[in-house]
């Protein structure tokens, strides 16, 4: 039964009055207080698709976010009413989380989505990780300075990591938060 509840907690994290209150008092509920946080599923793949191909050079096929569904990796979305804003996904394995994806549609950019999604997933490593790890494209500077501000620090570089223009790669720097 505890395990149950756990996972329907898990799988949202919402206030639900809120909905109320925007139906009946539309005026008193902000755009904001109507984003919700909940795990990701096969469902949502269209949208997220979209907004990784509008989103990367390089984007993750529809496959991938199958497999880390199929994987039961930390997938989570962020929404308003049936409106996906953005997601993340990361993975976790013997003391370690692993930041795999972290993307917010272009026009939700700047809302302070990006920094919510990654403050849950932080939450979720803190319960079974020791360290966060994540990579990151060096001209990245938007992401690299989010990271920074929620206080990951540089800690190497992955040579080659990311396809770039013309069959070229383009080194990944690596980012870790230690949790404990
Ligand atoms: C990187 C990304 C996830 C940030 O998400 P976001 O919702 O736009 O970011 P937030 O509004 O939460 O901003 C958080 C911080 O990121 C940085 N940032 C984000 N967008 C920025 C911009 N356009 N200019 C400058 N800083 C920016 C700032 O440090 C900002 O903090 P501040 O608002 O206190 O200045 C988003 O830009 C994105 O999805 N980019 C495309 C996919 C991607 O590159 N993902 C990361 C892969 S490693």
């Amino acid at each position: 039964m505890r395990d149950l509840l756990d996972r329907i907690k898990d799988f949202v994290v919402y206030d639900a009055d809120v909905e109320f209150y925007a139906k009946v008092f539309p005026e008193s509920v902000g755009r904001k207080e109507l984003m919700r946080l909940r795990k990701m599923n096969r469902t949502d793949l269209d949208q997220v698709v979209v907004i990784e191909i509008a989103s990367y050079q390089f984007p993750w096929g529809e496959d991938i976010f199958r497999d880390c569904i199929n994987m039961r990796y930390q997938n989570w979305v962020c929404e308003i009413g049936d409106e996906i804003l953005g997601y993340g996904i990361m993975s976790m394995a013997v003391g370690e989380a692993h930041i795999l994806n972290l993307c917010i549609s272009p026009k939700e950019q700047k809302q302070g989505i990006g920094r919510k999604i990654l403050e849950h997933l932080i939450s979720v490593a803190y319960t079974e990780a020791e360290t966060m790890f994540l990579e990151v494209r060096p001209t990245n500077i938007h992401a690299i300075s989010l990271y920074e501000s929620m206080g990951f620090n540089e800690i190497g570089v992955r040579r080659n990591y990311y396809p770039a223009d013309n069959n070229n790669r383009e080194d990944a720097l690596m980012f870790a938060l230690e949790l404990i």
